[in-house]
């Protein structure tokens, strides 16, 4: 696969994944605002890989502070923060990753401004780094639930594009696959940004896992044949409650699968649990742009032009859906993920 994102020779690259599967280009960032772009326009998306793009981004922007003394470069610092903070309010990891930059160079505070500014890149590579090393371990402890010749549904693409690398519901599939397992994946399309047509069967064809492409309103078909044994899907915020936020048309995927007794999965690092909010109720639902719904990615018109919209890009899946909670450290029931602070 090729890299989601990386910092090299001083500049932030991400792969463009408003392009994909079309064309394989980088969206090259030389400041923190082309970076917060890039978040905004979905040029990177998925909780871990947002989380990554936040850490470099703050990086990228502490190396052109021009400040003598550590007070005026921590006030830059924030301002960085607040403006790569406002770009998608659902994904916790964009939050997470901010919080951890702005601990790590209050830690070195003591240092000279040039030495906490190298410091800083060390440190976003770091974010990248683990966040690979969690999806592993995740896979490790989810593939357990996949048998040999079981057939996955999965939702929106929380794959090696949505993270630093080789994904979460598709880092466990991944895994799965490199136990030896025969398994195939359905892919919900995913109206109306299309992650799962776009990403997730571009790159389960790239690592030749077998994919079938349906559109959403097929699950409810597959799942009544039988020929879903299993669903698996990311999270962009799990509440200390275990109800988890993830991708729209998460929701009826999980009822579905509670109705055909068919185990459903939420795979995601212990960076995207909010355990600061008691209940799903609480998280925020970023409403996108209207032409989403009304166009076929932004270009066809499908829609009359001046129709009411409504286009909430996440929902919320009640802990009592979820059959269990894959993270890097073991899988939990929902209602014990909160034993994670402990
Ligand atoms: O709007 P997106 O594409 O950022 O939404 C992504 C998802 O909903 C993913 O399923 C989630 O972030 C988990 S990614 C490992």
């Amino acid at each position: 696969m090729v890299p989601t994102i990386e910092w090299k020779d001083g500049i932030v690259r991400m792969l463009d994944q408003t392009r994909l599967p079309l064309e394989v280009t980088y969206f090259e960032c030389k400041t923190y605002q082309d970076v917060a772009k890039g978040i905004k326009e979905l040029i990177i998306r998925g909780a871990p890989a947002i989380g990554v793009a936040a850490a470099m981004g703050v990086a990228l922007g502490a190396q052109d502070v021009k400040a003598q003394n550590f007070t005026d470069f921590y006030g830059e610092i924030e301002k960085i923060c607040s403006h790569i903070g406002a770009t998608r309010p659902t994904a916790v990891n964009l939050f997470w990753a901010i919080e951890r930059m702005k601990r790590f160079i209050q830690s070195h505070r003591e240092r000279p401004l040039n030495a906490i500014k190298e410091l800083l890149i060390e440190e976003a590579n770091r974010v990248l780094r683990e966040d690979v090393e969690a999806n592993r371990a995740m896979g490790k402890h989810g593939a357990q639930f996949i048998k040999d010749g079981n057939t996955i549904l999965t939702h929106c693409n929380a794959g090696a594009l949505a993270t630093g690398g080789y994904g979460t519901a598709l880092g466990v599939i991944r895994a799965a696959k490199e136990q030896g397992k025969d398994i195939n994946v359905f892919a919900d399309e995913t109206r109306p940004v299309l992650q799962g047509a776009r990403l997730t069967a571009w790159e389960l064809m790239e690592d030749n896992i077998p994919v079938t492409l349906i559109t959403d309103n097929m699950a409810g078909y597959f799942m009544k044949k039988g020929a879903i044994d299993l669903c698996i899907v990311g999270a962009d915020r799990i509440a200390r409650n275990g109800d988890a936020a993830n991708k729209i048309g998460t929701y009826s995927v999980a009822v579905l699968a509670r109705e055909h007794d068919i185990p459903f999965y939420v795979a995601a690092p212990v960076s995207t649990i909010d355990f600061a909010i008691p209940s799903g109720e609480h998280i925020p639902i970023e409403e996108r742009n209207r032409a989403e719904v009304t166009h076929v990615f932004g270009k066809v018109q499908i829609a009359p032009a001046k129709v009411r919209v409504a286009n909430p890009a996440f929902d919320v899946t009640p802990a009592r859906y979820i059959t269990a909670i894959i993270t890097e450290k073991g899988a939990f029931k929902p209602e014990d993920i909160y034993k994670l602070t402990e």
